[in-house]
């Protein structure tokens, strides 16, 4: 098989690429390990900066998105009994945020990758990088017993934290930064009214909760676990009044229960593989970083590297000008580890670390006395939430 850019993974950061390629004349094939159904089975992200509805929208795939996703002007953060709004469309000089799971936007995505036969092989195995360092890469992957091999010009790297591509950088290139947290967050999704029209970041002494949603009749919450919880330690009682426990009272007593539809328990981490680009291989995403969801920057981030990579393609096969491509490693990285800065302030902002010192914990109150009592210290946190520019 022959293609000019092959895309390794089929979350977002990869069909959204293949997708805006396409549109550009420009070929690619997306290898995915997993089927379709087991892709769209993973809860995830809930939450969409503007950029990122754009280049929905540029990739033909926000009609749905623009229907059915909620714009959201602000949310709230509780910390203990106390409740405040944080009014990002105020603080970021009028923008806002759209709540559209992730799970939906990857349906739209398939579905304009199969109106434009696009080229998604599910259920790869054992897929390998060859020859990054030449001009002319090439990819196998297994299909029963049979290896096929995908030559092509440049291989794009968007296989999540746990992929392939980055392991394929020599050791001696590549450099990670990473920090793991001492709890995960067990997420529940439920067919019920969501306790607020508007997100809730709870900061609370037993641990952090967030009070999500996916539409006025689906909620997403999530609470802070020790991580050697197992989803099996929580049956649903347990959850729902754990997370009631953390809220303020009045908001406690609206909290509607149902029956959990998912249930999962993700860790927290930060991390960061540096160079983004080796040869003719580009990490984007997940592959190359990782935020704790704190913040909602981890799908937003890589949506900002689909933009710098997209644009630097379009610019070398369209017009042979590859400073767009040459510069995408640094390019990406600085808006990467801005993203990093604001998921971990926000994470150490609102959850209880279990090694906490009596000073590190006069500091967090502090950090969100002053949050309150500062329209900048407000603003700085609107703008980030909503994203920054590419
Ligand atoms: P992935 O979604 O991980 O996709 C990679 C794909 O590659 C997968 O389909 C995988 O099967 C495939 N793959 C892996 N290995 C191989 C291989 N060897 N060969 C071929 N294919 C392979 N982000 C936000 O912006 N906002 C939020 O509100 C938010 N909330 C979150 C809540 C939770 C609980 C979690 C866990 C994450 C959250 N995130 C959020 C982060 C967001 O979900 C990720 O950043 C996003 O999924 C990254 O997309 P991706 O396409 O880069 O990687
Ligand atoms: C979600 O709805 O899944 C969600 C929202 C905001 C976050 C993280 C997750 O910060």
């Amino acid at each position: 098989m022959k293609t000019q850019v092959c895309i390794i993974g089929g979350g977002p950061s990869g069909l959204l690429l293949s997708q805006l390629l396409h549109l550009q004349g420009i070929e690619t094939v997306v290898l995915e390990k997993h089927s379709r159904e087991y892709v769209l089975a993973r809860i995830r992200a809930g939450v969409l900066e503007q950029g990122f509805a754009a280049l929905m929208r540029e990739a033909q795939c926000g009609e749905r998105m623009d229907r059915e996703g909620e714009i959201h002007h602000g949310f709230f953060i509780a910390d203990g009994g106390r409740l405040q709004r944080v009014d990002l469309h105020r603080f970021s000089g009028g923008k806002s945020v759209v709540v559209y799971g992730q799970t939906e936007l990857t349906r739209d995505l398939y579905e304009a990758r199969d109106r434009m036969q696009g080229v998604v092989i599910h259920n790869v195995e054992d897929v390998q990088l060859h020859d990054l360092a030449t001009d002319r890469p090439h990819v196998t992957y297994r299909a029963g017993d049979e290896i096929v091999r995908v030559d092509c010009e440049y291989v794009v790297g968007a296989d999540g934290f746990h992929g392939v591509s980055r392991k394929s950088i020599p050791k001696d290139v590549l450099r990670e930064y990473e920090r793991v947290y001492p709890f995960g967050w067990l997420g529940v999704l439920s067919r019920t009214k969501p306790v607020s029209p508007e997100l809730i970041y709870a900061r609370h002494d037993r641990g952090f909760a967030l009070c999500s949603l996916r539409s006025q009749v689906l909620s997403r919450y999530y609470i802070q676990v020790s991580l050697s919880d197992k989803v099996e330690d929580w049956p649903d009682n347990a959850f729902w009044a754990e997370l009631k426990r953390r809220l303020p009272a009045e908001v406690g007593e609206r909290l509607v229960t149902g029956p959990s539809i998912e249930k999962s328990i993700a860790p927290l981490r930060s991390f960061v593989a540096e160079p983004m680009r080796w040869g003719r291989l580009f990490l984007a995403g997940d592959a190359a970083h990782i935020v704790p969801p704190t913040g909602a920057r981890g799908l937003n981030s890589a949506a900002s590297d689909i933009h710098y990579l997209y644009h630097a393609m379009v610019a070398h096969y369209q017009k042979g000008d590859d400073s767009g491509l040459d510069g995408y490693s640094a390019r990406a990285l600085a808006r990467v580890w801005k993203a990093q800065r604001f998921s971990w302030w926000m994470t150490t902002l609102l959850h209880t670390f279990p090694d906490a010192i009596a000073y590190e914990r006069k500091l967090q109150e502090t950090d969100l006395a002053y949050l309150f009592s500062s329209e900048a210290a407000q603003r700085s946190l609107a703008e980030n939430y909503v994203g920054l520019p590419f």
